[in-house]
Parts: C-alpha cells; sequence; structure tokens
C-alpha cells in the first residue's frame, strides 16, 4: 500500500453510514482515521475490522466526543503525527434527539442536539482545518446535514434547526477556507433504509400524536414512501457514494454546496 494514498477521517465512524464511507474508502485503498465517542469503541472496532477487510491502509482509531474541543484537537494532532494530516474529512456524527411536538419538547435534550450536531461538527471542522493549514495543504471536507434541515421535520424541531444550522456552517466555512484550498460541502440524506435506521425512524413517527403521520408504522412507511418522488428510500451505499464523490477530485469545482440526497423528496 502506497503512503501516498489519501488520509480520510470519518467521525461517527461506529455509526451506519460513518461505517458505509469508511468501508467504501478502505475498498479503494484509503488510509483511515475512524473517530467515534469512546462509548462507542466495540462498535468502531467492527468498524476498523471491516475496513481492514475491504483493503484499507492503516487505520487510525480516534475514540472522541465532538463536543470536547481539547479531545479532538488531542486525537487529530496524534492522527496527523501517525499518518500524516487527513485531507479528507467526513465530519458526521450526529445525535437525532427525541421525537416530540415543539409545544413538549426538552430544553436539555434541544441543548444536546445542538451541542453534538452544531458544536460538534464545528469543533471538528475547525480542528481538521487547523491540521491542514498549519501543514500548508489543501483538502476536502463534507458536513453531514439532513434533509430535516432543508425541509424542517415534524416532530423534529431541534434537529431540524440543527442541521440547517450545519449546511449555514459548511457555506460560510467554505468561504474562509477557500483561500487554503480546502473545499467544503454539506450532504442531506431523506429516507435511507432498510434497517434498524429506517425502522426506528417509522416506529418514531408513529408514536408522536401529529397531523402528518398515522400511528400504525405500516402505514407511516407508506406515508413517507409516498412524499418521495421516486417512491422509495435511499440506501447507505448511495449516501457513501455522494460523500465519496464530494470527497474526490471529480467534485474539484464545488465548493459551499448540499447535496440532498432524498429522491426528490423534501
Ligand atoms: N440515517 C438516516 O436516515 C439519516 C438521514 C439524514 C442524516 N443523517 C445523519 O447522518 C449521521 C450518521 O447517522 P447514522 O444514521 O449513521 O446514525 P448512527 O446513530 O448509526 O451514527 C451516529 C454516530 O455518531 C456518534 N456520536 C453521537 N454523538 C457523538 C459525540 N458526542 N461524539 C462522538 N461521536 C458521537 C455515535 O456514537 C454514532 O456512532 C448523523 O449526523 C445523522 O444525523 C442520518
Amino acid at each position: 500500500m502506497t503512503q501516498r494514498n489519501p488520509v480520510l477521517l470519518v467521525t461517527g465512524a461506529a455509526g451506519n453510514i460513518g461505517r458505509s464511507v469508511a468501508v467504501r474508502a478502505a475498498a479503494s485503498g484509503h488510509r483511515l482515521v475512524l473517530a467515534d465517542h469512546p462509548g462507542a469503541v466495540t462498535k468502531l472496532d467492527e468498524t476498523a475490522a471491516a475496513c481492514t477487510k475491504a483493503g484499507a491502509g492503516d487505520i487510525q482509531l480516534a475514540p472522541f466526543d465532538v463536543t470536547d474541543a481539547d479531545a479532538v484537537a488531542t486525537q487529530l494532532a496524534a492522527a496527523s503525527a501517525a499518518l500524516g494530516p487527513a485531507t479528507l474529512v467526513f465530519n458526521n456524527a450526529g445525535y437525532q434527539g427525541s421525537f416530540t411536538n415543539l409545544v413538549d419538547y426538552d430544553l436539555a435534550d434541544m441543548r444536546k442536539v445542538l451541542a453534538v450536531n452544531v458544536e460538534g461538527v464545528f469543533t471538528v471542522l475547525q480542528a481538521a482545518a487547523r491540521e491542514l493549514t498549519s501543514a500548508g495543504v489543501g483538502g476536502s471536507i463534507v458536513n453531514m446535514a439532513s434533509m430535516a434541515g432543508v425541509g424542517g421535520a415534524p416532530n423534529m424541531s431541534a434537529y431540524s434547526a440543527s442541521k440547517a444550522a450545519v449546511i449555514g456552517l459548511t457555506k460560510s466555512a467554505a468561504k474562509d477556507l477557500a483561500a487554503a484550498d480546502i473545499r467544503v460541502n454539506a450532504v442531506s440524506p431523506g429516507f435511507i433504509g432498510p434497517g434498524v435506521m429506517w425502522d426506528n425512524q417509522v416506529q418514531a413517527q408513529a408514536s408522536v400524536d401529529s397531523i402528518y403521520f398515522d400511528d400504525d408504522p405500516t402505514v407511516v412507511a407508506d406515508q413517507m414512501i409516498n412524499s418521495v418522488p421516486l417512491r422509495r428510500y435511499g440506501s447507505l451505499e448511495e449516501v457513501a457514494d455522494t460523500v465519496l464523490f464530494l470527497l474526490s477530485g471529480q467534485s474539484s469545482f464545488l465548493t459551499g454546496i448540499n447535496i440532498e440526497i432524498s429522491g426528490g423528496g423534501n
């Protein structure tokens, strides 16, 4: 494996989408920094094993809480010392919060959603940009937003607000970092499945009393799919392909954009 293969940092690498992107990048020989919360190290190890199997070059594990700026800086500096700066970053860790009507939404949970999804994304973006600028190299960063941040999802006010903030942050950071040859873009998946992710989403919306969704999960699943022009949910592979496109040189003149991975839905 040549040392010139790029280094990709993935946060939330123990989760569904993070793992999918990491394994796909591994298959093309990327060297990887796999990051997740210290409480998720067992799943992070599983991601590392899947990446090794897929053909990854060197892998560095980086357990940190994205809201802990000191831990983020320390871990990224250690990864950079081991592999060189991560010129590719998938800033993906996130927390969905509760499914509750705005009237009843718990303020403590609202604050946690903003801490992880906004402060956390900002902190990783800033630390990664500092590593790149001090090394004097450019890069490509993809922030994880959501269609909830584009259209505003019912019963997900905190999450929708946090993901709208990620889109704003992406556009601003793209301008601040352009002179350093660092591109910053976002992706906004809509409904993604199958599996636990999709089932939980359907179950959660069915469990909240709302004018938008039935209380029968089977009906909710149909309601969701019927709101998508392409009449299906997207796959993890389709999300990974879009992220890897934005990270790659194939998107070299794109910065500050948000790609909606939603089958046309909003
Ligand atoms: N799954 C979907 O349908 C969907 C749709 C749109 C956007 N997203 C976004 O995609 C991203 C990944 O989602 P997923 O579906 O893979 O969920 P997931 O729960 O499987 O993965 C999220 C990961 O983030 C990590 N994480 C959470 N808080 C953290 C913290 N404070 N510090 C470090 N790591 C932390 C978790 O440990 C987990 O491994 C999230 O930002 C989510 O909001 C998901």
